[in-house]
């Protein structure tokens, strides 16, 4: 076992594609580490850089505090789990599982021995002599697990090792690759671009987008303080919900409101004392980012008090847990760089000095709430749940603090 260590690791290939840029990660000792991102944003580069797999442009890579940028893959000491699997097909589960031992001419007596001892923690211990065409999907990556497991590397590396799988072999094999790290303590990089893959899976996630490391914490950090807009409306399903919005300076009854479009609610001091870089953002133009599970059918009976928006139910998902709300605000979309980025992951196209004068929302309502498709609804918040990002730089006002959310606490 080991730390890995890039410092300003940067790859660009032949043709001048800038895959990774100053790349900084140390993954500590035993540490699961998830790379996530959305297509084509260097992660597979990343990985295989790590593994030997792909020479280093630029940078230092360390693993277990040695230098390795020019040490051959074979000799790093490191185990790849490809999504491909990669079997031979022609070779016995355990010889598939035994192969990399029997090239390192270990005795056949041990490479029996520790092949079987896989097996077992692995449930394969019945199909050592099948071969991978007679096993499923989830038995095959097993295999390809085995064959990691078994040499004993310094680290792991995973490329989408579930992205094969059926959804739910795919929870299946989370959890027992969850179990199996923890297990084995094997310092690991697992490169996905599934976000609930990479909340579940990592002590702590990267989030990269073009090449570039955006942000790099614990799961739940990223979700309660993505520092920009990419990360907020990367990780989260459905996404966090973002509209232009205003911070007017206050009258009457609340110091500050917040103008969404034709309709205002109060802001209360506590909201600008949490996000002090926001006073200076009074009278103009930010994100306001809500999270689809922080707002609430105002009309269910144990909703908490608090301000609502008017609006109409367009479509209601009904998810048996809870419903899906969709709902137009008549407030301008945040079109960015980094919205752009993630519109284009999902298919779609943005234009910058486009925005539209209306933004599509979603919110997620208790199952008791009688919202109709068609009829209007009126959803509440809470405002100590927003979060704020700079329409320029696409950077979050800096929150000190957002306490959890009460308002759900029956899911
Ligand atoms: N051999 C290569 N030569 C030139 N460009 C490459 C090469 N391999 C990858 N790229 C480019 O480098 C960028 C990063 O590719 P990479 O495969 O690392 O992305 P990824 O994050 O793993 O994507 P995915 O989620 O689709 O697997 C992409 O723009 C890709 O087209
Ligand atoms: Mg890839």
């Amino acid at each position: 076992m080991a730390e890995v260590s890039l410092t300003s690791v940067s790859k660009t290939y032949p043709d001048g594609t800038h895959a990774v840029r100053d790349l900084d990660l140390d993954i500590a000792d035993g540490e699961f580490l998830v790379l996530v991102g959305p297509s084509g944003c260097g992660k597979s580069t990343a990985l295989r850089m790590v593994a030997g797999l792909e020479a280093i442009s630029s940078g230092e890579l360390r693993i277990g505090g040695r230098h390795v940028n020019n040490v051959a893959a074979r000799d790093r000491d490191v185990a790849m789990v490809f999504q491909s699997y990669a079997l031979y097909p022609h070779l016995s589960v355990r010889d598939n599982i035994g192969f990399g031992l029997q090239l390192r001419k270990v005795r056949k007596a041990e490479i029996n021995q520790r092949v079987e001892a896989v097996a077992h923690t692995l449930g394969l211990f019945e199909h050592l002599d099948r071969k991978p065409r007679n096993l499923s999907g989830g038995q095959r990556q097993r295999v390809a697990m085995g064959r990691a497991i078994v040499r004993n590397p310094q680290a792991f590396l995973m490329d989408e090792p579930l992205s094969n799988l059926d959804a739910k072999l795919r929870v299946q094999m989370r959890a027992e690759i969850s179990r199996l790290q923890r297990e084995l303590g094997v310092t690991t990089l697992y490169v996905t671009h599934d976000q609930v893959e990479a909340m579940t899976l990592g002590d702590r996630v990267a989030v990269i987008k073009k090449g570039v490391l955006q942000q790099v914490a614990a799961p739940q950090e990223l979700y309660e303080h993505p520092v920009n807009l990419f990360v907020a409306g990367f990780i989260g399903s459905p996404a966090m919900n973002l509209v232009q919005g205003t911070i007017e300076s206050g009258d009457g009854d609340a110091a500050h409101h917040l103008r969404l479009g034709s309709q205002r609610i109060p802001l209360p001091d506590s909201v600008l004392a949490r996000t002090p870089g926001l006073r200076a953002a009074v009278g103009t133009a930010v994100a306001v980012g809500i999270r689809p599970e922080d707002m609430e059918d105002a009309s269910v009976a144990d909703a908490e008090p608090g301000p609502t928006l008017g609006s109409t139910a367009e479509l209601v998902e009904a998810l048996g847990a809870e419903l899906l709300v969709h709902f137009v605000l008549d407030a301008a979309d945040v079109v960015t760089e980094d919205t752009k980025e993630l519109a284009r992951d999902v298919g779609q196209e943005l234009t910058e000095g486009e925005e539209t004068a209306t933004t599509p929302m979603i919110a997620r309502f208790s199952p008791r709430s009688p919202v109709q498709e068609g009829a209007s609804v009126r959803v509440r918040f809470d405002p100590e749940r927003l979060y704020f990002f700079d329409l320029a730089t696409g950077e979050a006002f800096d929150s000190a603090d957002r306490t959890p959310t009460q308002m759900r606490g029956d899911a």
